[in-house]
C-alpha cells in the first residue's frame, strides 16, 4: 500500500492517491472525517483552522463503501483558496500587486528551499513545506486504519509534554496501552490527564502572550499486533527503520524513541530486556514491554509504543531576525498565519504514518489481493504460532 500526496497549502485542494489496497475492505467516510477533524484540533492552533473544515471527498477506488483493489483518490478542499485564487493562480501572469516572500523564517524550509530551487519568492517553497500537507496524509491513512481494524489492530496517540509541562507516568510502557481514547480526545491538548492538560494549556497561553511558539512530545501506541511483522534479514526490512523513517517524515519531528528509548542507554541489561514467558492460552509473550513491542526489527506481539519529539513552531508572532533576500538587510522574519503549538495535531499525523507502516507489514506477510484471503492467511498464522508455542 503506497500513497502520494499533492497540493499547495493555499491551492484549491490537497489530493492523496493510495494504491496497493486490497479489494473488499469496508471504508467509512465519517471515520476519515473524524481523523481529519482530530488533526485540526488542539489548543494552540492558529487562525487557519477556523477557516478550514476538512472533509474528504473520494473520487475513485471505492464502490458501495468497499474498495475495488484499484487506486483510491482522496481530496480535501482548501476553503482558504477563495482568498488566494489570484496569488496562487495555476496559469496567467502574477498580479501586479503581488508581494513576494523574501524574509525567510529561521527553522522553516523557506531559505534553503529558495536557494535549492533558484526562486526569489519563498512562497514557492512554503506552500508545500507547510504542514497543511499532512491533512492529505491523514486522509490517506484512513484507508490503512480501516485495514488495520480488520486485522484487530488499533492505533492511538496522546501528548506527554508541551514545553516543560509534562504528563507524569510511573512506567509509560505499562501505562500507555491502557489509556482510553475518549479521555485523550476530551482533552484540548490530547493528554489523558486533566491536571497535566491544564499545565500544558497554561504553557501555551504564556507562549502566545510572549509571541513565542512551543514544541513537545507525544506517544503513538498500536495494540492487537501479531508477533513477527517486519524482518531481521536486512536494514530496510526492519520495522524499526520503517517506523523511524515514517515518523521523521513529519515536519518538525526531531526525535523518535522506541519503548524505553534513550533511558535504556543508562541502565543494566537486566533492567531493560523483557523476560520471555509462555502460557497455553497466549503462547509466547514477555513479562515487561520495555522494548515497546519491537525486537530484532519485528513486532513481539506486545503493544508497539513509540515516542516522538517535536520542535517549537518556526513561525512566531515575535519573529527572529532574518536577512531580506532582495536588500540583504537584517529584518524580522515573515509572520505567516501560524500555530503557537501543534503537538496534539502532530500526534494525529504520527498515528497516520504508523498506521501506514503497520498496514504494509501485514500486507507483506499475509498477501495483498483481497480481504478474504488476507484474513484466512492471518487466522492460519495465528493458529500456527500458538501451536508452535506449545
Ligand atoms: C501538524 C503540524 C502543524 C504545523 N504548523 C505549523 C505552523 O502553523 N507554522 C509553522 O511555521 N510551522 C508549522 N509546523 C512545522 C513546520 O511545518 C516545520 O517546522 C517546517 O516544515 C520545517 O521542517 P523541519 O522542522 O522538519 O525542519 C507544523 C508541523 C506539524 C506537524
Amino acid at each position: 500500500m503506497q500513497f502520494v500526496t499533492a497540493g499547495e497549502s493555499h491551492g484549491p485542494c490537497l489530493t492523496a492517491i493510495v494504491s496497493g489496497v486490497p479489494a473488499g475492505l469496508a471504508i467509512s467516510e465519517s471515520q476519515i472525517n473524524s481523523d481529519l477533524s482530530r488533526r485540526q484540533s488542539g489548543y494552540g492552533r492558529g487562525g487557519r483552522q477556523s477557516i478550514e473544515s476538512d472533509r474528504v471527498s473520494i473520487t475513485s477506488g471505492i464502490r458501495f463503501g468497499r474498495t475495488l483493489g484499484t487506486p483510491i483518490t482522496l481530496q480535501v478542499a482548501n476553503d482558504d483558496w477563495k482568498n488566494w485564487s489570484e496569488r496562487m493562480a495555476v496559469f496567467g501572469d502574477a498580479p501586479s500587486d503581488l508581494v513576494r516572500e523574501v524574509t525567510p523564517r529561521p527553522g522553516h524550509a523557506d531559505l534553503v528551499g529558495a536557494l535549492k530551487n533558484a526562486t526569489d519568492d519563498c512562497r514557492n517553497v512554503l506552500e508545500r513545506s507547510s504542514a497543511r500537507e499532512t491533512a492529505a496524509r491523514v486522509a490517506a491513512a484512513g484507508i490503512a486504519r480501516e485495514f488495520l481494524a480488520e486485522m484487530g489492530v488499533e492505533v492511538f496517540s496522546y501528548v506527554t509534554r508541551i514545553g516543560t509541562a509534562a504528563l507524569r507516568e510511573d512506567d509509560p510502557m505499562v501505562a500507555a496501552p491502557d489509556y482510553k481514547p475518549l479521555d485523550i480526545e476530551l482533552s484540548e491538548v490530547r493528554c489523558p490527564d486533566q491536571e497535566a492538560s491544564e499545565h500544558m494549556i497554561n504553557m501555551i497561553k504564556v507562549a502566545r502572550a510572549k509571541g513565542e511558539s512551543l514544541g513537545g512530545e507525544f506517544r503513538v501506541v498500536a495494540c492487537g499486533l501479531v508477533a513477527g511483522l517486519g524482518g531481521f534479514d536486512s536494514g530496510p526490512a526492519r520495522l524499526t527503520s520503517q517506523l523511524g523513517a515514517a515518523l521523521f517524515s513529519i515536519p518538525a519531528i526531531k526525535g523518535v524513541e522506541f519503548g524505553m528509548g534513550f533511558e535504556a542507554a543508562s541502565r543494566y541489561g537486566s533492567e531493560v530486556h523483557d523476560p520471555i514467558t509462555q502460557t497455553k492460552k497466549h503462547g509466547f509473550s514477555r513479562s515487561t514491554n520495555n522494548a515497546g513491542g519491537l525486537e530484532g526489527g519485528m513486532t513481539t506481539g506486545l503493544p508497539l509504543i513509540v515516542t516522538a519529539a517535536m520542535k517549537p513552531i518556526p513561525t512566531m508572532a515575535n519573529p527572529l531576525d532574518t536577512v531580506n533576500m532582495d536588500t540583504m538587510e537584517v529584518e524580522s522574519a515573515s509572520r505567516e498565519r501560524s500555530d503557537v503549538c501543534a503537538v496534539p495535531a502532530a500526534a494525529v499525523v504520527a498515528e497516520a504514518e504508523v498506521a501506514f507502516v503497520l498496514a504494509n507489514a501485514y500486507l507483506r506477510k499475509f498477501g495483498s489481493d483481497n480481504m478474504t484471503d488476507i484474513k484466512a492467511s492471518l487466522a492460519s498464522y495465528k493458529k500456527r504460532v500458538l501451536t508452535q508455542s506449545r
